[in-house]
């Protein structure tokens, strides 16, 4: 890593709280992905806060998901459709991927790449040849590609996210629109289907949403002056999270006086919205996500 890190400016490999990552810094923003999940960190845009919450409680551990920033849900989100003993979310959030080299464009942005193949391990829980590749791109935008390619002859179904937490001035103050009319499974209400009659969102209790036939939306945030802005492509879900004061108590990595100052807005594939990758197919899921001030 250190070699193809240091030729590029602004990439430069680190070890913070005892795991390897690489940060990105240039004249757009600066940005923090650990090797452990090809998990982005931080994203703080020039002259912006930090977009991107983390737990303040996080194991920062190679057999645990780090808790907040991304998070990479592949190859099923939530519990596995079968075999529940299996990781939720997958486990390329748990694997230790390798950095696969850097980019700059001529617009300033810098590109970093990492991948992950199958071993031992990840065969034992998902028993099929694995190619993924992960680009996180910090320019205006932060632009985050997860590409999958099967080296399989055999169709398989494919779900995850890009499970980004986004940091907020108060989950009770936020909103988020380009949800209106898309119909939603409720996960706090034994997984009802509804429509989403709101323009604007707002959460005032535990909140686990499933948003079907998606494509961009927005979180506006009175209190910080922005609004975010995601747009995606690849995927059909996006998942609305806040775990509210009882579930933030449960969760050991996760501190109980956090949940207001979070939302997770998920580029998913969720629900029944998994993706049928052919053999020798792919698949590119890709959250491009703006900060604009208000
Ligand atoms: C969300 C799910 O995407 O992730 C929630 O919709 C879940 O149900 C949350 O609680 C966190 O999951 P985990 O596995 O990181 O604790």
């Amino acid at each position: 890593m250190d070699e193809a890190a240091g030729m590029i400016a602004g990439i430069e490999p680190s070890v913070e709280r005892g795991l390897a990552c690489v940060r990105i810094a240039n004249r757009h923003g600066e940005a923090l992905v650990y090797l452990h999940g090809a998990h982005l960190a931080s994203w703080r845009p020039t002259g912006q806060r930090e977009v991107l919450w983390t737990s303040a409680r996080s194991a920062y551990q190679s057999d645990k998901p780090i808790r907040g920033g991304v998070p990479i849900c592949w190859p099923w989100f939530g519990a596995h459709p079968e075999r529940a003993e299996l990781p939720a979310h997958g486990f390329a959030r748990t694997r230790a991927w390798a950095f696969a080299g850097g980019s700059t464009r001529a617009d300033g942005a810098t590109s970093v790449a990492f991948v992950l193949r199958d071993d031992a391990a990840t065969r034992a829980l998902w028993p099929r040849p694995l190619r993924l590749r992960y680009q996180v791109t910090v320019g205006p935008a932060l632009e985050l590609r997860l590409q999958t390619t099967s080296a399989d002859d055999r169709p398989f179904s494919l779900g995850g996210a890009l499970h980004t937490y986004f940091a907020i001035s108060d989950v009770r103050a936020i909103g988020i629109t380009g949800l209106r009319g898309a119909t939603y499974i409720d996960r706090m209400r034994d997984s009802a289907r509804e429509t989403e009659q709101h323009e604007r969102l707002t959460i005032a209790t535990e909140t686990d949403r499933i948003y079907d036939s998606t494509t961009a939306c927005a979180l506006d945030d009175p209190g910080w002056s922005r609004t975010i802005a995601i747009a995606k492509t690849g995927s059909r879900s996006t998942v609305v999270w806040n775990p509210w004061i009882a579930k933030a108590a449960r969760m050991a990595d996760f501190g109980d006086d956090e949940w207001p100052g979070m939302v997770c807005i998920e580029t998913a594939n969720a629900g029944d919205a998994s993706i049928a990758v052919q053999p020798y197919g792919y698949h590119d899921l890709v959250a491009r996500i703006e900060v604009q001030g208000r």
